[in-house]
């Protein structure tokens, strides 16, 4: 398998950021609820060190992988015989993925900015701020839960190519 996609299947470089991410952002969700959950604040402490690390390197994932779209790659062809309305679906679901992660990455940045927690989850200092005083806070759990459904809805169709359809949408995505 080469580097670069070409018109059958997805090349190596864009499986790994797929699949890194995925793992990735499943963790991601589960940290994040648990953090904005839990009343201890060592736990939590501890959970967001984790959350933030790889929030910020799905972050940088993402935009990596836009920019090698744009100037590296090219996807595959769509799959034969596909109803409009579902190769449509299938662009706006992974464009708004795209987008959601975005908005995730910097509300999370802006969200330790604007209340100082660097210092706490990073640092040596002490008191974890109520991160809801600040508003990119709103814009980040709306965001979660936005992705949560849009992972779901994606996850739907990739066993409804593999399942149903019985077509090479999903093979081609693997290794
Ligand atoms: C793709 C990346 C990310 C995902 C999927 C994600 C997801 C989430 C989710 C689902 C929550 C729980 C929200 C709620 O219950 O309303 C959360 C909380 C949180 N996230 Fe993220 N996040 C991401 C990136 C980041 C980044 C980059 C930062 C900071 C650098 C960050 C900082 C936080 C903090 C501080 C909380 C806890 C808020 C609280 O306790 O009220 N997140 N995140």
């Amino acid at each position: 398998m080469g580097w670069k996609s070409n018109p059958d299947r997805y090349g190596s470089v864009a499986i790994a950021i797929h699949w890194i991410s995925a793992v990735a952002i499943l963790g991601l969700l589960w940290a994040g609820f648990v953090a904005a959950d839990t009343a201890d604040e060592a736990a939590k402490i501890q959970v967001l060190r984790l959350h933030t690390a790889a929030g910020i390197a799905v972050l940088s994932l993402t935009l990596f992988r836009i920019g090698w779209w744009l100037f590296a790659d090219r996807r595959p062809v769509e799959t034969a015989g596909l109803p409009r309305w579902q190769g449509r679906s299938a662009r706006i679901v992974h464009r708004l993925l795209y987008l959601i992660i975005i908005v995730l990455g910097a509300s999370g940045i802006a969200m330790m900015a604007l209340s100082g927690a660097g210092d706490v989850v990073w640092g040596e200092a002490t008191g974890l701020p109520d991160f809801q005083d600040y508003p990119p806070r709103a814009v980040h759990g709306i965001a979660g839960r936005l992705l949560v459904l849009l992972a779901v809805v994606h996850i739907a169709a990739a066993l409804y190519h593999q399942f149903v359809r019985r077509d090479a949408t999903m093979s081609r995505m693997l290794p």
